[in-house]
């Protein structure tokens, strides 16, 4: 495994790659670290489709809003590259700040309405800082295939549109979401929960599955379903919902509101984000017609 700081030295180990064998396809696995089993599954599932693949691991400071936690965001590079090295990656690039963006960047790469819904309504510039990142990320790599978490539905609706809108030559490789035993989305930042705020953090999960047989039952509106998962959630007495919302994936509209829902008509997303304490988790399950 090969760990890249700079990106001269990454376009030179990728020319290696392009050079070793006939025809070989590069994947992507973008993430900001602290890497868990989540990251994990991502890294195993390019590893196992493409002749090389690369692992980023950079805190993306343009993503972070004024009063979010950039700074304090946790790190530890020598556990991330055991994990990675376990999980066969080829080439680690761990750029500093400066240089993935040596100047102030002036090009913003906004990926309207399906931005404005959720995680993109809660955190403002959020997904401008993921699709410039993103982008350069593309640029920088030139992968055959990228690889996202659902966990993050959102985030991949938007790359996926992006890639789409920009023609880049990249297939967006969604995967399922990773879990701990008892259901909590495995996430980095899962390590700022005290412990009464992660026994009660199950009640994400729990609330999702529950969704899964009240939007089976007939006549169930949108709006009744969205008010039942508020009010389970809501049972743990150190939530503090964000939202709960019940939209059409990937294009993330509203479906009617009052009518019955119809699971066989579109696929449906239920996302949701909480905070415990000052933690902000989020999760979300696929409903898809049989
Ligand atoms: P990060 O939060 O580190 O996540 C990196 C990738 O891991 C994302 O695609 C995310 O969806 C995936 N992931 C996280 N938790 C997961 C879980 N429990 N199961 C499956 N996949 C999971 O997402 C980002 O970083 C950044 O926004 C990034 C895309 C790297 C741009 O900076």
């Amino acid at each position: 495994m090969i760990l890249c700081r700079t990106i001269a030295e990454l376009k030179n180990e990728l020319i290696k790659i392009k050079q070793s064998s006939n025809d070989p396809t590069i994947g992507l696995v973008p993430t900001m670290g602290f890497l868990h089993e989540g990251h994990a599954s991502l890294m195993r599932q390019s590893v196992a489709e493409n002749t090389a693949s690369v692992l980023s691991i950079f805190v993306n400071p343009m993503q972070f809003g004024p009063n979010e936690d950039f700074e304090r965001y946790p790190r530890d590079e020598e556990r991330d590259l055991a994990i990675a090295k376990e999980n066969g990656i080829d080439i680690v690039f761990m750029p500093e700040v400066k240089e993935m963006y040596p100047v102030k960047p002036r090009t913003s790469v906004i990926v309207s309405q399906l931005t404005e819904r959720l995680c993109g309504a809660s955190r403002p510039g959020h997904f401008d800082g993921v699709g410039l990142v993103v982008s350069k990320l593309f640029h920088l790599v030139q992968p055959d295939r990228a690889y996202f978490g659902m966990k993050d539905a959102q985030q991949i609706a938007v790359i996926q549109q992006m890639t789409d809108d920009l023609n880049f030559p990249v297939e967006i490789i969604p995967c399922p979401i990773v879990r701990e035993p008892d259901g909590l989305a495995l996430s980095s930042r899962n390590v700022y929960l005290t412990a009464e705020n992660r026994q009660q953090a199950v009640v994400l999960s729990q609330s999702l599955a529950l969704a899964k047989q009240w939007a089976n039952e007939p006549g169930i509106t949108s709006e009744e379903l969205v008010s039942r998962v508020k009010a389970k959630i809501n049972e743990a007495g150190q939530a503090e919902i964000d939202y709960v919302e019940w939209l059409i994936y990937p294009s993330l509209e509203q479906p009617s509101w009052n009518e019955p829902i119809e699971l066989e008509e579109s696929k449906y997303i239920l996302a949701l984000a909480v905070k415990f304490g000052s933690t902000r988790l989020i999760d979300n399950t696929l409903f898809v017609p049989n």
